[in-house]
């Protein structure tokens, strides 16, 4: 499977998503490969007329949101979102994810966290039957003592934990922090496995979502399914 098929699945999620957007609505606007298919399909919406705010998760999304026309809540602010549409790097049949391959975890949970309802993207090589294994946890951590966290990490999850860098210097989120990366070959208890990651001082937030997905849309080679989360 080449990259350009799975943009393709990608698109096609995205542009099902879309329909979930309805005039007048505050949509929170995800990070990626994915959500800028997205973006761009909500830009040609405004442009033939229909009334809409984005909160942007990262910078690049703002930007991108900013070229194609849609309006921007102010980052700092109370935020009413009707729906937050971002894309995922794992999802599991429960509906929880693994984010932050990108690195906007932080910021995307927020907005996932502050809308009504939270729709995922994904083509279907993210679905996987548990969580973990060819994907690794990212964590955003604080860069004081962030080797005493990652200690502390590896001491939770037993597994091994890589500081994530670009260019040879540690990678920054847009908050200023790092970003480790947990090999993990199963998560068979996110949500516990979340509470125990968020305990530890210097951790500011983990890529699981867990229980916060409405709808999962998924773009596979037989068309698109759109899976609804039961009713919590
Ligand atoms: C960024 C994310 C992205 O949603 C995730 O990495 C999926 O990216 P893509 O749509 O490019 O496959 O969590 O922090």
């Amino acid at each position: 499977m080449t990259s350009h098929n799975l943009d393709g699945f990608k698109k096609a999620a995205a542009l099902k998503a879309v329909e979930f957007v309805r005039d007048g609505m505050v949509v929170g606007l995800g990070t990626g490969s994915t959500a800028k298919h997205l973006v761009i399909a909500l830009g040609d919406h405004v442009r033939a007329g229909m009334k809409l705010r984005g909160v942007p998760t990262s910078q690049e999304t703002a930007t991108l949101a900013r070229e194609v026309g849609i309006p921007l809540l102010d980052s700092e602010n109370r935020w009413e979102i009707d729906v937050a549409i971002d894309g995922a790097d794992q999802v599991d049949p429960g509906f929880n994810l693994i984010k932050g391959g990108g690195g906007a975890l932080l910021k995307e949970k927020i907005v996932a966290a502050s809308a009504k309802q939270f729709i995922v993207m994904v083509d279907h090589t993210k679905q996987v039957p548990v969580l973990g294994g060819s994907f690794p946890l990212p964590i955003e951590v604080i860069p004081f003592g962030w080797g005493s966290t990652a200690r502390e990490i590896e001491r939770v999850t037993k597994s091994p934990v890589i500081l994530r860098t670009r260019q040879g210097a540690p990678f920054k989120t847009e908050a200023g922090h790092f970003i480790v990366d947990v090999q993990i070959n199963r998560i068979d208890q996110p949500a516990e496995l979340e509470t125990a990651l968020n305990s530890i001082p210097g951790v500011v937030g983990t890529g699981l979502f867990v229980g916060r997905t409405n709808i999962v849309i998924v773009g596979t080679p037989q068309g698109v399914q759109t899976l609804h989360a039961p009713q919590r």
